[in-house]
């Protein structure tokens, strides 16, 4: 048993219907293997967030050193392509079909727990299989076939800057509205998409608890959400496999790996 009877006992007391949201990061999808931004191996230790999650940075990449930005958009995207959702995301979406779960405001932009079957999710930093027009704001899904395409492409014809731009360009075309679409995730620097950060401060002003899973909270401002829940008479209960920047703020912390734990929350529930 990983989950000690005292916290079994309040995990049953807590969990209210529709009063529980949970705030997911980079560690649920870890064991779906993506590895997680931070940790060894993660992509941030790979390649310099500061060039390849920066519009301008990638802009200076293409024309710079394009073979490092086909090897960032191959390694990317042939990670998402290969994952799956595991125990952790399908026991959300389990909760969340017993009424218990209302929402997950997710930091994560790998569709996974939409491709799991969560209904009501909350992106906080968009989503890599869609795009966003720079002018009108207008979405549009870059599915999982395209994607392959895309990387097919890159592998066959890339050769020089010309080149990867043409194909790039072909996968993020031009808007009716003349200005281009761009990958819709949020890149260091710039606004959350407001309307989901409002959404997100709606279910935290319901909720009875918040389930923390997976994340370093060393992202503003996402970190910001379990103080405003803490603020607001929520307790706060964090899943991780090891301690975050603000466990210190956590009512009850489970260290541990999100895809045995949050499994075994659910059955406590469902027993
Ligand atoms: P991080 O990579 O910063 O943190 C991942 C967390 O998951 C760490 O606290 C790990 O201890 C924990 N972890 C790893 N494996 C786990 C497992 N199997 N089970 C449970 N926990 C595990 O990822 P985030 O906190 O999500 O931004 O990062 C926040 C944002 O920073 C991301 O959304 C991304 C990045 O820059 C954008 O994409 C815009
Ligand atoms: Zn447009």
């Amino acid at each position: 048993m990983i989950i000690p009877e005292d916290l079994k006992y309040q995990i049953k007391k807590n969990f209210k219907k529709g009063k529980v949201v949970s705030l997911t990061g980079a560690g649920i999808s870890a064991e779906s293997g993506i590895p997680t931004f931070r940790g060894k191996g993660g992509l941030w230790e790979k390649y310099d967030p500061e060039i390849f999650a920066n519009t301008e940075g990638l802009i200076s990449v293409l024309r710079n050193n394009p073979r490092s930005l086909a090897n960032f958009i191959t390694e990317f995207y042939s990670t998402l392509l290969s994952s799956q959702p595991n125990p952790a995301h399908l026991s959300l979406v389990e909760l969340e079909k017993m009424g218990i779960l209302s929402s997950i405001i997710t930091q994560n932009i790998d569709n996974l727990h939409q491709e799991s079957g969560s209904q009501n999710v909350i992106e906080l930093h968009g989503n890599s299989f869609r795009i966003i027009c720079m002018g009108c704001q207008k979405k549009a899904c870059l599915n999982k076939e395209r994607i392959k395409e895309l990387l097919a492409l890159i592998k066959k014809s890339w050769s020089s800057y010309i080149s990867l731009l043409r194909i790039i360009s072909r996968y993020f075309p031009k808007c009716k509205c003349g200005k281009r679409f761009r990958i819709d995730i949020v890149l260091f620097g710039e606004l959350l998409p407001q309307d989901e950060l409002s959404r997100a401060y709606k279910e935290l002003d319901n909720c009875h608890t918040l389930l923390i899973i997976g994340s370093s909270l060393v992202v503003y401002p996402a970190a910001e959400l379990p103080l405003y829940a803490k603020q607001r008479g929520a307790r706060l209960i964090e899943i991780n496999s090891q301690p975050s920047a603000l466990s210190e703020l956590c009512d009850y912390r489970i260290i541990g790996r999100a895809s045995e734990i949050v499994p075994e929350v659910l059955n406590i529930l469902k027993g």
